[in-house]
């Protein structure tokens, strides 16, 4: 099969022929469908997180169901499915505690001693996410998938499979926002978006997109925004937030991957707020906050993949689209091919787009 390869960081993927095992007994062959470019892809080509190489990238997709293993009982052959990097194993204690988003458990794996899921004639090829998803099939553990209604347009369903489940899942779940409650939200690509998104859905009160680009505010306010904040402009975002709110907002939520832009949305909450960090920020970068700050009880947190029990959600979300809700139609600034994926990591360094979607023959 054609898959899209990183060789070396700070490379271009390379357009390559993989080749791949058959479905252990709980593992699913998945033919791709679609497949969103997401700013994770680019932290790992440009080396700010560490990964074994080769590799196939990407992490966003969703697919039909071709082979299942022998012990497969969620989904089955014909399936429509939207992957999530969150593989969960069921049995460790993040699962059994309700946090099975935190899973770690080599169990979704296969052994070092066995077969790799992903191969090249000369060399090793590994996979990325637990999915690998910019290649024309994915072989995957059963529990990163989920099977979705036939109804969903593929190239939309696939957005579900990071950006949404990320961006609503961190409202939704992370930092749980009530219905009145204001939010910002720093950085509006994909992720971004579907924050904005998902506050708009709990019924935020007050909902403030920030980004230094003019036409990312614009679509922010057709996901949701009440308030925009100009951050090429703006000397200091958090002074307008402080201004416009009167004292700061409930829960912010950074969605860049920056110093800082993560400092900014711990400053702009009001007392007893919520910071939610879900851009991935460079390992070896240190945060600074003010400690006095933390006797007006404010709060900073991580939110990983949305905080999701993806089975449960991916469906509501899709069922989210299909009812108007969720804005996915205009999350999607472009359709390529998969030979075109170097061209929409480089657009995401100019954050002009909101996503890019592979789509793959049928
Ligand atoms: N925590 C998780 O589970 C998780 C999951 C998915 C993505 N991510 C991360 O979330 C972040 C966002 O991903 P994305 O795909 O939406 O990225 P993106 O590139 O599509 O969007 C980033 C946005 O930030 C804006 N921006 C950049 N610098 C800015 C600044 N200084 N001030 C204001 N705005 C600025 C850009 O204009 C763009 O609109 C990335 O770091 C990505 O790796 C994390
Ligand atoms: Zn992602
Ligand atoms: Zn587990």
């Amino acid at each position: 099969m054609k898959a899209a390869v990183l060789r070396e960081v700070k490379t271009p993927l390379q357009i390559e022929e993989v080749a791949l095992s058959k479905p252990g007994p709980h593992e699913v062959l998945i033919r791709t469908a679609a497949a969103g470019v997401c700013h994770s892809d680019l932290h790992f080509v440009e080396g700010s997180y560490p990964f074994p190489l080769p590799a196939v990238l990407g992490h966003e997709s969703a697919g039909v169901v071709e082979q299942v293993g022998s012990e497969v009982r969620t989904v089955k052959p014909g399936d429509h499915v939207v992957t999530c990097l969150s593989a969960f194993c069921g049995h460790c204690e993040f699962c059994l505690g309700g946090r099975m988003s935190l899973c770690i458990s080599p169990d979704t794996q296969r052994p070092k001693s066995a077969e790799p899921r992903l191969r090249k004639d000369a060399g090793t090829m590994n996979q990325f996410l637990n999915l690998s998803s910019f290649a024309e099939y994915m072989l995957v553990h059963e529990h990163a998938c989920t099977a979705i209604r036939k109804d969903m347009p593929l190239d939309r369903a696939a957005l579900i499979g990071c950006a949404v489940t990320t961006g609503v899942g961190a409202v939704i779940h992370t930092s749980n926002v009530r219905p009145g409650e204001t939010v910002a939200v720093i950085g509006c690509g994909g992720v971004g978006l579907a924050a904005i998104n998902g506050a708009a859905i709990v019924g935020a009160g007050r909902i403030i997109a920030i980004d230094r680009v003019g036409s990312k505010l614009n679509l922010a306010k057709h996901f949701g925004a009440t308030d925009v904040v100009d951050a090429s402009a703006s000397a200091n975002p958090v002074a307008e937030v402080l201004e416009m709110t009167k004292g700061g907002v409930h829960h912010s939520f950074e969605a860049i991957g920056l110093k800082q832009t993560a400092e900014q949305a711990f400053k702009m909450l009001r007392r007893g707020g919520t910071a939610n960090i879900i851009g991935m920020i460079p390992v070896g970068t240190m945060i600074e906050l003010h400690g006095a700050e933390f006797l007006g009880e404010k709060r900073i947190q991580g939110s990983l993949m949305g905080s999701n029990r993806f089975p449960i959600d991916m469906p509501r979300f899709v069922d989210f689209y299909m009812s108007g809700k969720l804005k996915l139609d205009e999350m999607i600034s472009q359709r390529i091919k998969l030979e075109q994926v170097n061209e929409a990591l480089d657009e995401l360094k100019r954050g002009e787009i909101a996503r890019s979607v592979i789509v793959f023959d049928a």
